[in-house]
């Protein structure tokens, strides 16, 4: 049987979309690490950080405040270059360089891809799914959405307040390029009367204007639609809407106010158990593994079957929010 090779030192990084939480991420894996012993280098900056050797040594100290903070300590960027097989090895030779053996990156499916090319150059790579948006498939839970719903939830219940005042409608646009989780969730939480998810695309305009008027004429204040950024052109719905129903119509986009901000308890305490997990996988030696959380429990799998894996919005949560 070939020897597992011993990781000495590693790496952590996060990439693509900042998300709360993202910082307990950090923290776990720095103290995990040094209580296994080996030695943590932060690489600032993602993928493009590795490739410009911007790295910092991480001590104890080093992440000490930060559990509570949003955004990342390292910062996060998209980089191109690592898309390239030119990019990965570029990668895979600075880390030999500064004698990292492994490294674990926090972010979404696009970053996992990055992390499994690393792992085929011979750095042991460890994923941890770090996205406000819940879609990456091998996992129930990802790092950060619970805090994103957790604003939007507040932001579109303060709409609501003067939308219900006013007797508007309101398009209340949330995030999610791809997915619609954080709609779905708001649209149950909030009580929306209409959520437009992009994996669920029916978008009938004359629909939603008859429900306004039916709505209007059953006595109802506000009407409240919850539309997913992958849906997007909320402004341009709320003109047509207006002029369809005559009922006044504004549109507020939440952007980026949903992925900053304190990172709740359970992003808190997930990230720390993930974080802590992904040091103790590379200490094992292993490689090509992302953290995940399946039917409760906290569960690695291989990034290769990981991203093979698919995730749906569940049909009888999206039956239900038309319901309730
Ligand atoms: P996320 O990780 O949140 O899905 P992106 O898809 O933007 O975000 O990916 C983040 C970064 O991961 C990219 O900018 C790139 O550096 C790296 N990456 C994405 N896809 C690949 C790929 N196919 N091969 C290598 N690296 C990738
Ligand atoms: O972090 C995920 C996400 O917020 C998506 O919902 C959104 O489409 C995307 O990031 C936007 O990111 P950026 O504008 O930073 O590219």
């Amino acid at each position: 049987m070939a020897k597992t090779k011993e990781i000495k030192t590693i790496g952590v990084l996060t990439s693509g979309g900042d998300s709360p939480g993202m910082n307990a991420a950090i923290r776990a894996v720095v103290r995990k690490a040094l209580a296994n012993g080996m030695t943590v280098k932060g690489i600032k900056k993602g993928y493009q950080g590795l490739i410009n050797e911007e790295f910092m040594d991480m001590d104890r100290h080093s992440v000490s405040e930060i559990i509570g903070l949003g955004g990342t300590i390292l910062g996060t960027a998209r980089c191109e270059e690592f898309k390239t097989p030119e990019g990965v090895q570029k990668g895979a030779e600075i880390c030999r360089k500064h004698g990292i053996d492994g490294i674990v990156v926090i972010g979404g499916d696009g970053s996992y891809r990055g992390a499994q090319k690393l792992s085929h150059e011979g750095i042991n790579t460890i994923g941890l799914p770090g996205t406000i948006d819940l879609d990456i498939s091998c996992t129930d839970y990802t790092i950060g959405f619970d805090t994103a719903i957790n604003t939007a939830m507040e932001a579109i219940d303060k709409v609501r307040d003067t939308s219900s005042s006013h007797e508007r409608c309101s398009i209340i646009e949330v995030m999610g390029r791809n997915a619609g989780f954080i709609a779905l969730w708001c649209g149950v939480a909030n009580g929306a009367e209409d959520i437009l998810l992009p994996e669920k695309y029916d978008y009938n305009e004359q629909t939603l204007i008859n429900h306004i008027i039916e709505n209007r004429k059953n006595g109802k204040k506000h009407h409240i639609i919850i539309n997913a950024e992958g849906i997007g052109h909320s402004t341009s719905m709320a003109r047509r809407i207006e002029a369809a129903t005559g009922v006044e119509t504004r549109a507020t986009i939440l952007g980026y106010m949903q992925r900053g901000g304190s990172p709740t308890c359970k992003d808190r305490y997930y990230a720390s158990i993930m974080g802590a997990m992904a040091a103790d996988l590379l200490k094992e030696g292993k490689t090509n593994r992302v953290v995940a959380q399946k039917n409760g429990e906290f569960v690695d799998f291989d990034i290769d079957e990981a991203l093979a894996m698919s995730k749906s919005i569940p049909d009888y949560e999206y039956e239900l929010s038309k319901i309730l």
